[in-house]
């Protein structure tokens, strides 16, 4: 049997996203916080660079399916600073495990891990490229406020390295959503995700500024400037600080306008919003549970 890797956005079809949603909503609704449907599973947690939200809701996720997480800890930790090999690492792993998840600066790194495996290799954020998993959270929550059909969001901060807004925006042409693109010109969406958006027939415009396009929105997603990623720390400070919104920004946005962000953030959003109704990033990243508990029955 093929071994069933989540490496990007670009594999999901509208059906198996669904199929995983109505999954993690059944979940959700449970009674029990331990559905023990994998009792011998054990879930590898490799995580190259710093993670809290992706890494703990892993790690509660497969418990509560009955199994066992085991975790490479801190890089410094690891034999990785003897020299080990990326390859080396998962193959070795890939003895003691039942399914790899992966998080590294690289991009590219979860697919050439799941060449070198016969045990599926999930995606947690692969550098500046996909962020698969998120993306199925992030889809849940839009479902459960929002609805996926006829969905108007503005997708709004650094879309050249957020990972989550290329898996995001590929994952909406399955509902042909209607995106908007909101960034400075030096941290637009980058060609390759623009190239792939257009193959898929995806409706997008680019803006400089929010309130051009705020009051038409009924979702705007908001990502942190991802500094760990900029070449020079100089170009992070020109765009740093911009893009970010209050209550006053939030003025002529609709009532039904729902704010999302992967988290964490630094200073995009004020504090002060998060006691608006607009406010659903606290709930999405709680959703991480029900829809890692989905992926990973499936998946096991
Ligand atoms: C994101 C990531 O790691 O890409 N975090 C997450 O997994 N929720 C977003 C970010 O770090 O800004």
């Amino acid at each position: 049997m093929r071994t069933e890797h989540v490496i990007t956005a670009k594999g999901f079809c509208r059906a198996d996203i669904e199929t995983v949603l109505d999954r993690a909503a059944a979940l959700e609704a449970a009674e029990t916080s331990a559905i023990d449907r994998h009792p011998d599973a054990v879930l590898a947690l490799l995580f190259f660079e710093p993670s809290t939200r992706t890494r703990m809701s892993f790690d509660t996720a497969i418990k509560r399916l009955g199994g066992t997480s085991i975790e490479m800890g801190s890089v410094e930790g690891s034999s990785i600073a003897k020299g080990e090999s990326l390859a080396d690492t998962v193959r070795v792993v890939a003895g003691y495990a039942d399914a790899i998840v992966l998080r590294h600066p690289s991009q590219g790194a979860a697919k050439m891990a799941s060449e070198f495996v016969d045990v599926p290799v999930i995606n947690a954020g692969d550098g500046a490229g996909h962020h698969p998993t998120q993306t199925l959270l992030d889809l849940y929550t839009i479902r459960k406020h929002v609805g996926l059909d006829d969905l108007t969001i503005g997708i709004m901060g650094d879309l050249k390295y957020g990972r989550t807004v290329h898996s995001l925006a590929i994952a909406l042409t399955q509902f042909e959503a209607t995106q908007h693109f909101i960034s400075p010109e030096s941290l637009a969406i980058p060609a390759g995700v623009r190239y792939d958006l257009e193959e898929a027939g995806a409706s997008i415009t680019d803006h400089r500024t929010l309130l051009d396009i705020l009051p038409e929105l009924d979702l705007l997603y908001v990502t942190r400037i991802q500094r760990e990623r900029f070449p020079d720390e100089s170009e992070y400070r020109a765009v740093a600080g911009e893009y970010g919104i209050d209550l006053d920004t939030l003025a002529s946005a609709a009532d039904h306008l729902r704010i999302m962000h992967p988290l964490p953030r630094v200073d995009e959003i004020d504090p002060a919003v998060d006691e608006t109704d607009h406010a659903i990033y606290f709930e999405q990243a709680h959703n991480g549970i029900p829809v890692r508990m989905a992926l990973l029955d499936q998946v096991l």
